[in-house]
């Protein structure tokens, strides 16, 4: 298992996509109600970038610009068309002041 760290909490604003670039690829990072949730930041039905597109906080989503397709912060999930596949989650550790991807 591997950890990196990829910002620091006090860049992130709450319900404020951000565009990370981790080892190649890109993570949209989102702070909702004091976590950190990070999933692959291209949409699954074209590739546009997720972390353009509006937070949904009642839904813990995040809306993509383009279509308007909501994925889980949580699981990935596509949760409304037109897209029907998940995209990728990955987990966040915050230590300290440090936010951590962690690999397996
Ligand atoms: S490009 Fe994201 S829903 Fe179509």
């Amino acid at each position: 298992m591997k950890e990196l760290k990829i910002c620091e909490l006090i860049e992130l604003e709450e319900a404020v996509p951000r565009r990370v670039e981790v080892e190649g690829e890109n993570l949209a990072l989102v702070l909702v109600d004091e976590t950190v949730y990070a999933i692959e930041d291209t949409c699954s039905h074209e590739d546009v970038a997720l972390s353009e597109g509006e937070v949904d906080i009642d839904e813990c989503a995040l809306e993509c610009w383009k279509h308007g397709s909501l994925f889980s912060l949580k699981t990935g999930e596509a949760l409304s068309l037109p897209a029907t596949k998940s995209v990728k989650t990955y987990e966040i550790r915050v230590t300290g002041e440090d936010v951590v991807l962690v690999i397996e």
